[in-house]
């Protein structure tokens, strides 16, 4: 089978959550015709108005000419049934983080979609060849974990699983270029490059502070001052979510079998366990609300 660059005109984009809104709209943008797709008509409508409003945004800006935005909604359909997705050259997926959910959605697809059409998963930790484990052909499943917001983060990681045609991996390294980032190619693993990579930040972090060595504040004051990181790792877990990202961190400290270079603070769990889940509750590692009192450090 030839997974060829050039052959793709018409993508799918399956979950129309944060992530897949993201991924149809830089698509759409760049001259792709797109068809997003989601079991949740509410989503779907939703993600359809938060597109054209945020297409009208770039024009608004200098960014877009009103007739590149005009063209890029026409070229965007929705639609809560996958046999829409069936005359689609790849597919990306960006649905739930549940490995079963993926692998049935995945297995069914085949059923769906042309023989070399390709079929990409945006899993941010999962492996690409347990996604593809109930397909029929394992060779054309491939990670392309994009990064959020989707339309300004630059970077894509392009993952090929153990049985992914090299083929497959040249042409979704083509599309990441072709979609205006900069892709980089990693190796299935848990967490892959970047979410591997990270744990070091976080979980240093969550030790300096479960020795009792220095707080949170001091932390990210010298992360950021001294080291010259954009934010220090406590104000990074606000932000992303805890309930993010202690289930990662705990999915790549087993992926690992028990690597103690990767193991959290019990701190970290019961951030969850107490609903103290970052900026988006008004209160993690910080406080962003002034009338919750201070939490103790
Ligand atoms: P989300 O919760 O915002 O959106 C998921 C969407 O998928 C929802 O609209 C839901 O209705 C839909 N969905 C669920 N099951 C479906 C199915 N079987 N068929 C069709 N639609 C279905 O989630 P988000 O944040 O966009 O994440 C999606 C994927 O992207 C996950 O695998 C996540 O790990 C990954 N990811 C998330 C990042 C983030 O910062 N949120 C960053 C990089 C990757």
């Amino acid at each position: 089978m030839v997974y060829a660059f050039d052959d793709i005109k018409k993508v799918g984009v399956i979950g129309a959550g944060l992530m897949g809104a993201g991924i149809a709209q830089v698509l759409a943008t760049v001259g792709y015709d797109v068809v997003l797709n989601d079991m949740n008509a509410e989503a779907l409508a939703k993600a359809k108005t938060d597109i054209e409003g945020r297409i009208d945004r770039m024009v608004e800006k200098g960014k877009l000419e009103a007739d590149a935005a005009a063209a890029a909604k026409g070229r965007l359909t929705t639609s809560g049934d996958l046999t829409s997705l069936a005359d689609t050259q790849m597919v990306i997926e960006a649905i739930i983080e549940r490995l079963d959910i993926k692998q049935s959605l995945f297995a069914e697809l085949e059923g769906i979609v042309s023989a070399d059409c390709i079929l990409a998963s945006n899993t941010s930790s999962l492996s690409i060849a347990s996604i593809a484990k109930n397909c029929e052909n394992r060779a054309r499943v491939v990670g392309m974990h994009f990064f959020n917001p989707v339309p300004l983060m630059k970077l894509v990681e392009v993952i090929g699983g153990a049985a992914t045609d090299a083929g497959v991996v040249d042409a979704t390294y083509e599309m990441g270029k072709a979609m205006g980032k900069e892709p980089v190619i990693a190796k299935d693993g848990p967490g892959f490059i970047v979410n591997l990579g990270g744990r070091a930040y976080y979980t240093e972090g969550l030790h300096i502070e479960a020795e009792g060595v220095a707080p949170p504040e001091q932390i990210d004051r010298i992360m950021k001052m001294a080291g010259g990181f954009r934010m220090g790792p406590f104000e990074l877990m606000d932000l992303t979510g805890i309930d993010t990202n202690f289930p990662v961190s705990t999915f790549i400290f087993n992926g690992y079998h028990s690597d103690a270079r990767l193991r959290t603070t019990p701190r970290h769990g019961y951030m969850v366990e107490a609903g103290l889940l970052g900026r988006k509750v008004g209160r993690g590692f910080y406080d962003y609300a002034q009338d919750l009192p201070k939490l103790p450090t």
